[in-house]
């Protein structure tokens, strides 16, 4: 992965919420679906670009599920302004800067492999029959930063079953939207990834109650710099986990290949699991700069076995030597 020193973000760079929020006229996902329900037509979720209000429950405080931490959020600014995600580019600010245009309608997704309801779905497909709630996570990057987010979404396990998985479905692939023509880093002579960006995870990770399908961030659809419309949310793990974007998700037997490890699998394991006793060969991992940083306040903090969930996913990697399943 491409490392950069940290920076903080200026000022200048930070486009006020409402100005963004101005330039984009969305429909949310289920917001939109009951206002369309009273209306009496089908929702049109989806229809654009942009960060349209989300129907959605708040977080449970007193859960004690690792939903919700009292950590400060990371500001709305840094989650959309700061951002991985490589299809539109290496430097963090590529992305806001590159995907405002970016539109997620239409938009579908293919079930394949070890199932019994194979099929392609469309957005709306997908996201109907699911409840939203919020869920507050660290998200701890490969790269040593760490974020704060009050995600929106619903457990990737309530999707899952939905489409029936039979018994051969050991693990789970997503695929990220490959189109070079509206995504640029897809498009560029220099890049070193092998197109389109896939993940997995095994199947008792992804169904996982901390495993997340989001589909905003901040009460408010995702912006596609951060992977609308939909992406997942995988705490315990490094970021690069989460995969942006999703079009694709296919139930495999066999471990299914991920870009990083692809990449440099000497860097980037399958599991990547959040580990402070294995350092990355080419920087520590025992801390982190928890954003927003900035000269004067570099917020190096900890980090922790599991990014902190070991209490929900520690269990999953019993017996498992975790130096060598890094
Ligand atoms: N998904 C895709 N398709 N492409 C990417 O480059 N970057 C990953 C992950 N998902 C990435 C991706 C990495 S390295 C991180 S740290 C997180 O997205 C960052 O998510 P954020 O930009 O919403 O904070």
């Amino acid at each position: 992965m491409l490392i950069k020193a940290d920076q903080s973000i200026p000022s200048s760079e930070i486009t006020p919420q409402s100005a963004y929020l101005n330039r984009r006229r969305f429909i949310g996902a289920a917001g939109i679906a009951s206002a369309a329900m009273l209306a009496g037509c089908e929702p049109a979720v989806g229809s654009a670009t942009g960060a349209g209000k989300l129907d959605y429950r708040k977080v449970d405080k007193q859960g004690g599920d690792g939903f919700y931490t009292d950590e400060s959020l990371t500001p709305f600014e840094d989650v959309t302004r700061y951002n991985n995600f490589y299809e539109f580019g290496t430097d963090k600010s590529d992305p806001a800067r590159l995907a405002d245009s970016f539109a997620v309608a239409p938009w579908s997704v293919s079930i394949e492999g070890e199932v019994s309801k194979p099929g392609t779905y469309t957005l709306e497909d997908i996201l109907k029959p699911h409840a939203l709630e919020e869920r507050i996570y660290r998200l701890r990057c490969v790269e040593a930063w760490s974020m704060v987010v009050p995600w929106v979404g619903f457990p990737l396990a309530d999707l899952i079953a939905r489409f029936e998985p039979n018994s051969k479905a050991r693990f789970v692939q997503f695929t990220t939207l490959y189109d070079p023509k509206r995504l640029p880093g897809q498009a560029s002579p220099f890049s070193t990834i092998d197109w389109p960006y896939v993940e997995g995870l095994r199947m008792d990770e992804a169904m996982n109650p901390l495993t997340l399908v989001a589909v905003g961030l901040y009460g408010k659809e995702l912006l596609p710099q951060n992977g609308a419309p939909l992406r997942l949310v995988v705490p315990w793990k490094y970021g690069f986990k989460s995969i942006k974007s999703i079009v694709k998700i296919r139930f495999t037997e066999r471990q299914p290949g991920t870009t990083w490890e692809k990449l440099s699998p000497r860097e980037y394991g399958f599991y990547a699991n959040v580990n402070p006793a294995v350092d990355h060969p080419r920087w520590s991992q025992k801390h982190e700069r928890r954003l927003p940083t900035s000269l004067w306040n570099p917020s190096r903090i900890e980090t922790r076995p599991f990014n902190g969930y070991q209490e929900q996913v520690a269990h999953l990697y019993q017996g498992m030597d975790l130096q060598r399943y890094y």
